[in-house]
């Protein structure tokens, strides 16, 4: 896994950016799996200053959803769904045909989550996945113990990560129980994961995601078992890591021609 300190968390989105900027110079129609949450949003406003000054074209570029909340009706504005054409489509100016993700407004929340795997398959897989972590170190919404290898699944959240949520809801009564969520088996199959994380908050999970014991108890360290795997962290996120300095010193020899 290679892990990048940054400064702060504009210049994470800065270097996240550009990464994805290569690739859809490489590959016009990469499908990018994107996250919610704040962490993020950086990146995301770094991409459209780019497709604004004219340096990133995403004419061809596919989006994809790491989950979705389960019962919220179609539309609801904190759907990740409506989230992510907020945040990201709109902005951009993808259009939401070429935007798949998983229903959790679905009757059947089984089959729903049995055909995203199937439509992710069908779609040539993720060329880039953008991943958060929780306080708990999950990764999409696999929340501690979940399997290694689990595919897209209801999954039930934990109070931590509803209360964490509560933010973007009238109140923590609204916040739902459960989610979709791509299985850390489904996540582990993009090509480049890179995952973001910013703020002393996330300093602990982020030490055991990249210095800790592969464990189901913190699913972040899932990304050990990946071929290319890019850890971003701002100074605070680093706090706790104790091969900071080998880290540091690993980045600035990179050769500058190799991107994250
Ligand atoms: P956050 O969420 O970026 O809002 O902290 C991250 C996550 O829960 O994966």
């Amino acid at each position: 896994m290679e892990i990048v300190i940054v400064p702060d968390a504009a210049a994470g989105g800065e270097l996240i950016a550009s990464a994805i900027a290569d690739l859809l110079t490489r590959k016009p129609d990469a499908m990018l799996g994107v996250a919610t949450g704040s962490t993020p949003l950086p990146i995301y406003r770094a991409l459209e200053a780019k497709v604004k000054a004219g340096s990133l074209d995403v004419s061809r570029a596919r989006v994809c959803q790491l989950d979705e909340y389960v019962g919220l009706p179609v539309g609801h504005p904190e759907s990740y769904r409506e989230v992510l054409l907020r945040e990201v489509l709109q902005p951009l100016g993808i259009p939401g045909e070429r935007f798949i993700g998983p229903d959790g407004a679905a009757e059947d929340i089984a089959g729903a989550a049995t055909a995203y795997d199937q439509e992710l398959a069908a779609a040539g897989g993720v060329d880039l996945q953008l991943l958060g972590i929780g306080t708990d170190g999950h990764i999409g919404f696999n929340e501690p113990c979940s399997s290694l290898a689990s595919r897209t699944r209801i999954k039930t959240l934990t109070e931590q990560t509803r209360v964490d949520n509560a933010r973007f809801f009238d109140s923590l009564d609204e916040v739902p129980h459960h989610v979709l969520t791509q299985g850390i088996g489904t996540i582990l199959e993009a090509r480049h994961l890179v995952l973001l994380a910013t703020g002393e908050a996330k300093a602990e999970a982020v030490a055991q995601t990249v210095e800790g014991p592969l464990s189901a108890l913190v699913p972040a360290s899932a990304l050990q078992l990946h071929p290319h795997a890019t850890v971003v962290v701002d100074e605070a996120a680093a706090a706790r890591l104790k091969l900071a300095d080998y880290f540091r010193a690993t980045y600035a020899a990179k050769p500058s021609w190799q991107s994250i």
